[in-house]
């Protein structure tokens, strides 16, 4: 049986490139496919366009916003990152999860980052990112990421504890996700886990 390679999809919630938390994605695709098979697309709210923040409703979405929807709904693995503003994620990155299908991210492994001027919304990893995802009834990794600017230099994340974090967070993704298609070798769906389907909360 061919195994079709799994697929890591990167969103990130900047409104400018560079960009800081595309870089930090970046870092912590580029660790997870060292330790696995695994290929890479990158989407941002740039890529949906201007068609995002003017949808209300699903059927408004541009073609490029859709393909960027459809890109989360469809990650084997999804990285998601987003810089800090106003003490949360960006409007435009919580716009666009909006629009995805509730039970498209069940029991998918996601690592959640963000990127902020300095040390003092760090917890915004573990307040917003990690709820919203468990919504979702995802697998957020244990490891969260949460980098500041002096942690990069021109735009390149330089600082070794952030690297640290990024490394492990590879790690713990990278083995989440082999158990998952180890299940899926077996016959098994990724949303069951050994101990019972995920039931997750309709809203
Ligand atoms: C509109 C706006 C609001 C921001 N609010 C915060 C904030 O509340 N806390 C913080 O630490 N940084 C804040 N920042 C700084 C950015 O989060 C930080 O520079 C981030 O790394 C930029 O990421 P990017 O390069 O991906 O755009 C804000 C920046 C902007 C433009």
């Amino acid at each position: 049986m061919t195994l079709a390679r799994q697929k890591i999809v990167a969103f990130t919630g900047n409104t400018r490139r560079p960009s800081r938390s595309l870089n930090l994605a970046e870092a912590i695709a580029r660790r997870i496919q060292a330790h696995m098979d695994a290929d890479y697309l990158h989407v941002d709210v740039l890529s949906a366009g201007p068609g995002l923040g003017a949808a209300l409703t699903r059927q408004q979405l541009t073609p490029e916003a859709l393909a960027v929807v459809e890109a989360v709904e469809e990650a084997d693995i999804l990285i998601a990152v987003s810089p800090v503003y106003k003490g949360s994620y960006t409007g435009l990155f919580k716009h666009l999860f909006d629009f995805v299908d509730m039970d498209a991210l069940i029991g998918r492994p996601v690592v959640v980052g963000a990127t902020g001027g300095g040390p003092r919304h760090s917890l915004v990893v573990e307040h917003q990112m990690r709820p919203l995802f468990g919504f979702f009834s995802a697998l957020t990794i244990p490891t969260a990421v949460y980098a500041e600017d002096a942690s990069f230099e021109d735009d390149r994340l330089a600082d070794p504890a952030v690297l640290a974090r990024v490394e492990a967070a590879a790690i713990q993704c990278a083995q989440l996700a082999e158990a998952i298609g180890g299940r899926r070798r077996r016959g098994g769906r990724a949303d069951e886990p050994e101990s019972g389907r995920i039931i997750p909360l309709k809203g």
